[in-house]
C-alpha cells in the first residue's frame, strides 16, 4: 500500500505475508499463546490424559474435545467464560489401532462420541498469560449423550418421536456442532450442522416411508455413516430408528452459567445444516437470528420472533414463536425474506421447520454458494454472509433439484474462491422484508487471472485468500474473515499460503492479512475477552505437527497486543 493509504488505513497493524510453515504468525507489536488443546484437562481427575496413541475413553468427556470450531465468550459474576464447539473427530488421531480409521467396538464410538459437542469452561488472565481455570464449578462437556429438551412449534410431531422418546421432546447429544452464536440474555447457541454423517443402517434394504425417505435423500442420509456409529449403537441405525435423524439438524441453546442446565434444541430455527446463529435485534426489540445452511446450492435464512427481548424479561418463545425467512436476492442488487408458511410452501407447520429445505425450495429463494458465518455489524444496519465456494454452481442442481444457475450473488461457475455478499434492510430494521445487497469481496487471484476469477478490485497481490468461512465484526466494526480453503499454495491459489485471518474496513473494501495459522488448518471461532484486550481464535485440524512437535492437536490460541491495548 502506499504511504498515503497506511496512513489513512483503520488498521493499527502492519499487514503480514502469505506463509506455507506449520506454525501461526502474527503482525509486529502483537503475540499469541496456546490456551487450550485437544485433551488437556478440564478437571483434575483427567490430569495425565495422553492422547499420544490416540488417548482412552476413560475421561475423555472430561477433557477439551477436538476440532474446535465456534465460540462465544460470557461475563459472569466477575469470571470469564468460554463456550466452544467441538465440530468432529479426527480418526487417524482417535482410533490409530483400527485399520480403516473406523471404530471396532463400542468404546472407540463412546470416545469419538465424547470428544465432540461443547466446552463450557472458565479460564482467567495471569502473569503467563490466559489459563482454564481447571476444576472450576462452571467446566462442563457437552457430547453425543448428553440429555437435550426439544422445544418449539416441531417437538412432539410424529417425525420427532422414537421409541426411546415417545413424546418427541427429548433427545440425547448435539451433533457436528459448527458455527456459534449469543443470544442477548447470555446464553450460548450452538449449531449443528453435518449431522447426516452420524447415521447409517445396518439393513441397507429397510424401507421408509415417502416423507422420512425424501428427507433423507435431500439431507444426505445415506446407507453408511461416517464413522459405524451404527453398527455399534442402535440410536444411530435408520433402520431401526428412522425418525432419530430428525432430532438433529438444529440450533441448541446452551446456559454457560448454570452446568446443570439441559440443553434445549430450538426447532421454530429450522432443521438444516446449520452454519452458525447471528442474532441481532430489530428497532422494535424483536429478535432476529440470521443462518446459513451450509450446502452447495441451499439458502440463507432468517427468523423474526413475534414477541420482544426485553431486559431482565422472560425469554422464553423467543427462538420459537415468529416466522422463518429464506433469502431471495434478485439481480438489481435488491432483496427480499420470503416468509415460509403453510400458504407459501403447501406444507404444515410443523414439517416447514423439519424439512425447511424443502421448504424453501417451494417458496422461491435463492441458491447460494454454501452459506457459512452471517455477522451483524455493531456500528451500522448490515449484514454479511461467507459464502464459500461452490464447485457445483452452473454444473448441477442441489439435491431437492432446484437450478444453480449463475445468480446476483453468486456470479461465477464451479466458484472456487469463495466471495462474501452484504445486505443492508429497508429502514435499517433487521426485521424488514427488503434488503439491498452487494458482494463485499469476490475472492479470486489476480496474479493467476484476469477474469472474474480474478476477483473483485479489493483483492491483491497481499492479500490473496480463498474461501472464507468464519467471520466476526469487532466492536469498532472492522470485519474479521476466516478461511477454510486450498492450501497447497499453488495454480489457481499461488500466492495464498495458510488458511489465515484477514480484516476487512467495511467502508473502503480494504481487506489486509492478520494472522496465518498452521499448514493443513482451517482458522475458525473468533471472540473476544470482556476486556477487549485478548482475541481468541481456533485452529482446526492442523495438518503438521502443530503446536508442540509430536501428535497435531487442534488448539484455541490468544492473541494479545505487547503493549496490551484493545485488539477489537
Ligand atoms: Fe463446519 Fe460449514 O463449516
Ligand atoms: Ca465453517
Ligand atoms: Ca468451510
Ligand atoms: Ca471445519
Amino acid at each position: 500500500a502506499s504511504a498515503r493509504a497506511m496512513e489513512t488505513s483503520r488498521f493499527a497493524f502492519t499487514p503480514i505475508a502469505a506463509q506455507t510453515d506449520g506454525t501461526v504468525h502474527v503482525p509486529e507489536g502483537y503475540g499469541w499463546k496456546v490456551l487450550m488443546r485437544w485433551g488437556d484437562p478440564l478437571f483434575s481427575e483427567a490430569d495425565g490424559y495422553d492422547i499420544t496413541d490416540g488417548g482412552p475413553v476413560e475421561n475423555s468427556d472430561k477433557v477439551f474435545g477436538e476440532n474446535t470450531d465456534g465460540m462465544e465468550t460470557f461475563s459472569f459474576q466477575g469470571r470469564q467464560l468460554i463456550a466452544v464447539n467441538h465440530e468432529y473427530p479426527n480418526e487417524d488421531i482417535n482410533l490409530p489401532a483400527s485399520q480403516d480409521g473406523k471404530p471396532v467396538s463400542a468404546d472407540d464410538v463412546l470416545k469419538l462420541q465424547n470428544i465432540q459437542g461443547v466446552t463450557v469452561m472458565e479460564i482467567a488472565e495471569g502473569p503467563d498469560g490466559w489459563n482454564v481455570v481447571k476444576d472450576s464449578p462452571f467446566n462442563r462437556r457437552i457430547h453425543h449423550n448428553t440429555p437435550m429438551k426439544i422445544v418449539g412449534p416441531a417437538a412432539g410431531h410424529d417425525l420427532l418421536r422414537t421409541e426411546a422418546d415417545p413424546t418427541g421432546t427429548s433427545s440425547l447429544g448435539t451433533f457436528n456442532n459448527c458455527g456459534s452464536g449469543k443470544t442477548p440474555w447470555g446464553t450460548y447457541l450452538t449449531c449443528e450442522e453435518n449431522f447426516n454423517g452420524y447415521f447409517g443402517s445396518t439393513d441397507e434394504a429397510a424401507s421408509h416411508d415417502e416423507k422420512v425417505a425424501a428427507g433423507f435423500a435431500r439431507y444426505g442420509i445415506k446407507a453408511k455413516s461416517w464413522n459405524g456409529y451404527e453398527g455399534f449403537d442402535p440410536r444411530f441405525d435408520t433402520s431401526k430408528n428412522p425418525n432419530e435423524p430428525h432430532r438433529a439438524g438444529w440450533i441448541v441453546e446452551i446456559d454457560p452459567t448454570d452446568p446443570q442446565s439441559t440443553p434445549v434444541k430450538h426447532t421454530g430455527l429450522g432443521r438444516f445444516k446449520h452454519e452458525n446463529a447471528e442474532v441481532v435485534l430489530a428497532r422494535d426489540g424483536r429478535v432476529v437470528v440470521y443462518m446459513g445452511d451450509d450446502e452447495r446450492g441451499e439458502y440463507l435464512y432468517k427468523f423474526v420472533s413475534n414477541g420482544t427481548y426485553q431486559p431482565g424479561a422472560e425469554t422464553e418463545g423467543l427462538l420459537n414463536d415468529g416466522t422463518l425467512y429464506v433469502a431471495r436476492f434478485n439481480d438489481d442488487l435488491t432483496g427480499q425474506w420470503l416468509p415460509l408458511t403453510p400458504e407459501t410452501t403447501g406444507m404444515e407447520a410443523a414439517e416447514i421447520l423439519i424439512f425447511t429445505r424443502m421448504a424453501a425450495s417451494k417458496a422461491g429463494g435463492t441458491t447460494m454458494d454454501r452459506p457459512e458465518w452471517v455477522a451483524a455489524s455493531p456500528v451500522a444496519a448490515e449484514a454479511y454472509c461467507c459464502l464459500t465456494n461452490n464447485k457445483n454452481r452452473g454444473v448441477k442442481p442441489n439435491a431437492g433439484g432446484d437450478d444453480t444457475s449463475a445468480n446476483g450473488p453468486n456470479p461465477r461457475d464451479t466458484n472456487r474462491y469463495g466471495q462474501i455478499v452484504r445486505w443492508r434492510p429497508a429502514d435499517e430494521d433487521h426485521a424488514a422484508d427488503d434488503f439491498d445487497w452487494d458482494l463485499y469481496v469476490m475472492a479470486g487471484n489476480p496474479t493467476v487471472h484476469a477474469d472474474a476469477y480474478a476477483g473483485s478490485d479489493n483483492m491483491n497481490e497481499g492479500n490473496l485468500f480463498n474461501s472464507p468461512d468464519g467471520m466476526a465484526i469487532d466492536s469498532t466494526g472492522l470485519v474479521w474473515i476466516q478461511t477454510d480453503g486450498d492450501d497447497e499454495n499453488q495454480g489457481d491459489f499461488a500466492g495464498n499460503g495458510n488458511n489465515q485471518m484477514l480484516v476487512g474496513d467495511p467502508v473502503t473494501g480494504e481487506i489486509v492479512r492478520f494472522m496465518t495459522g498452521p499448514n493443513g488448518c482451517e482458522v475458525t471461532g473468533l471472540a473476544w475477552s470482556s476486556d477487549l484486550r485478548t482475541m481468541f481464535v481456533g485452529i482446526q485440524h492442523p495438518g503438521s505437527n502443530w503446536p508442540d512437535g509430536g501428535t497435531p492437536r487442534s488448539a484455541i490460541i490468544a492473541i494479545k497486543r505487547d503493549d496490551n491495548a484493545l485488539i477489537g
